[in-house]
């Protein structure tokens, strides 16, 4: 029995679209919902319950301009498991079920959620062509949180006769503190990207800079929900074993100069004493030849 063309196509069709899970809409699949700082399982699992060990699948999150990596598992490898490219805001929060993965499952956990981790994932084989939607909403909770105000301390972690390297460490601040480090004429230098840690209900922040003149410098951390400021300053000083070399240079010209400027002085003193003692022996000579002359004259 032969099949009319066009219930074949439609076969396919159907075929194609139960493998892709109707990803083509871009509308998600399924919809998770999880309390702020809670975990949270995002579900992926293969119809066909295939063993997917020696498999790709890799969790992305939708988002402007570019995804950002969430997961990647291949073929017993992941990320910072052998395998690099995760983005920094999941590092160390998102784990795959190794025991699940015979059983087509390639759902992960995300610890600890966040509120910017609200959105769409995405869950795909590209192997297979398969690709599961995800959307995460993370609900806020109400904090009752004690303030803390921000103390900032600096260190100079390097130094060379060109460049320091300063740090500055905010420790124990809330509201989450903005922390800058400006120059003598308090402009904001450019520092490194903040890095930034919550440890129970305090943000721990820290900020790199490196500076190229000698300055005085401050960190400042500000919280402006509760109107408070506070800096810590630093002096800089660089090239330092050259100066030293020039104060030393300096003083030794110095001294030099004086002893000659002495020794001049000295010795136009002495010509001085010992012409003025010659006119005075001279002196009464004359006189008495003088008074001889008048005598013999007389
Ligand atoms: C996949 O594994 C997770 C974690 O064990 C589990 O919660 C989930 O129900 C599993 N999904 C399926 C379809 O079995
Ligand atoms: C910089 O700010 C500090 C404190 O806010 C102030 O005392 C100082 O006069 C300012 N210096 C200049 C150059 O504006």
């Amino acid at each position: 029995m032969e099949l009319p063309p066009l219930l074949i196509l439609s076969f396919c069709f159907l075929n194609l679209s139960g493998l892709t899970f109707g990803a083509e809409s871009g509308t998600p699949d399924i919809s998770v919902t999880v309390k702020e700082d809670d975990d949270v399982i995002l579900p992926c699992s293969l119809s066909t319950n295939e063993n997917v060990k020696k498999m790709l699948f890799d969790w992305q999150k939708e988002g402007t301009p570019t995804q950002k990596n969430v997961f990647l598992y291949d073929d017993g490898k992941y990320y910072n498991n052998g395998l690099l490219g995760q983005d920094k805001e999941f590092k160390d929060r998102v784990s795959h079920f190794p025991e699940e993965l015979s059983h087509g499952n390639a759902s992960i956990r995300i610890k600890k959620t966040r509120l910017e981790d609200n959105g769409t994932y995405s869950c795909k084989f590209p192997d297979l062509k398969q690709e599961t939607k995800i959307k995460l909403v993370v609900e806020p909770v109400l904090k009752v949180r004690i303030n803390g105000v921000a103390q900032p301390s600096v260190t100079i972690l390097d130094q060379t006769s060109d460049w320091a390297l300063l740090q500055c460490d905010v420790q124990s601040g809330y509201p989450k503190p903005t922390v800058e480090w400006q120059n003598s004429n308090n402009q904001t230098i450019h520092s490194e990207e903040p890095h930034v840690s919550e440890i129970g209900n305090r943000f721990y922040i820290s900020l790199n800079t490196t500076v190229k003149k000698d300055d005085h410098y401050r960190c400042i951390a500000t919280q402006k929900e509760i109107w408070h400021q506070s800096h810590k300053k630093i002096y800089i000083r660089l090239n330092e074993p050259w100066k030293i070399v020039a104060i030393v240079l300096a003083v030794v010209l110095a001294v030099v100069l004086a002893l000659v400027v002495f020794w001049i002085l000295l010795r136009c003193y002495i010509k001085n004493k010992k012409r003025q003692k010659h006119n005075k022996e001279q002196e009464p000579r004359s006189a008495q030849e003088q008074k001889l002359n008048a005598d013999q004259s007389v």
